[in-house]
């Protein structure tokens, strides 16, 4: 919907690659003014980008003072899709690994999340923010044991329930996609291709990978006003995984 979301200022973590990535073109091409944040200020087409990692509170603070430069004023546009995964079985996986994952997927999430808010509740404007969690968050899946990135993603919609709740208030609408399984360069499924092509037979209703553009529109559409009404919700992208 082209200038569906003119006049916004929209910041995207994890906006060098795949579904932010897919976000951010979205934002632009709806009219929306865009900043990346991602570990590596190499340029992007798609958009500004500010380096920093999530994981770091002052370097988040900073990131967003300087994004709200660029967008000549704060972000009222949040999309949290800065991520890691890694696949350990429970009785192998190491404390070290339980803190990466989290600490990048739940942690960071919830920095940027009260930056951007507490920059919006001081210049009293409202907003929306989109935290990317996925079916992992859900459901179980035994044949990829991910037990780190699943708390964080069940963590991530905790948060986002509590950001909705919290933030009311302040005309600040928080919400969570939970995409299934999405071509991006994050996907492992398909490393083993006869497996993934199993996997996707017997447990997507839709049979097919879902691509980052069809995250994307789903996460521009609760960023815009036409979801005026709706926050705290977690909205499956999935082709009807979680729905059998
Ligand atoms: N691809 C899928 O099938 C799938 C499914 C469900 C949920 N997700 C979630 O969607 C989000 C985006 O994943 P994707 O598939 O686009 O992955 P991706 O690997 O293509 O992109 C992730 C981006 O996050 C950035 N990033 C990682 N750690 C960071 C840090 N500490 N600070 C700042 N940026 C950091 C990376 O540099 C990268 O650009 C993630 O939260 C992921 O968990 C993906």
């Amino acid at each position: 919907m082209p200038g569906r979301m003119a006049g916004r200022r929209a910041l995207v973590t994890g906006g060098a690659s795949g579904i932010g990535l897919a976000c951010a073109r979205r934002l632009v091409a709806e009219g929306a003014e865009v900043v990346l944040l991602d570990l590596s200020s190499a340029a992007s087409a798609a958009a500004a980008t500010v380096a920093c990692d999530v994981r770091d509170p002052g370097a988040v603070a900073a990131a967003v003072t300087r994004a709200a430069g660029l967008l000549n004023g704060p972000a009222d546009v949040l999309v949290n899709s800065a991520g890691v995964y890694r696949i350990a079985p429970l009785l192998d996986l190491t404390p070290g690994e339980w803190d990466d994952v989290v600490t990048v997927n739940l942690r960071g999430t919830f920095l940027a999340g009260r930056a951007v808010a507490a920059a919006l509740i001081a210049a009293g404007l409202p907003g929306a923010i989109v935290n990317i969690s996925s079916t992992a968050g859900l459901v179980a899946d035994a044949s990829e044991p991910s037990a780190h990135y699943n708390a964080s993603k069940a963590g991530v919609l905790a948060l986002t329930r509590q950001m909705a709740a919290e933030w009311a208030p302040y005309g600040i609408r928080a919400n969570a996609v939970c995409p299934g399984v999405i071509d991006t360069p994050m996907l492992r499924l398909m490393d083993d291709p006869a497996a993934g092509d199993a996997y996707l037979q017997a447990g997507v209703p839709q049979r097919r990978l879902g691509s980052a553009d069809e995250v994307a529109a789903v996460i521009v559409f609760l960023a815009s006003d036409d979801a005026s009404y709706l926050t705290g919700a977690a909205v499956p992208v999935d082709g009807g995984m979680t729905a059998i």
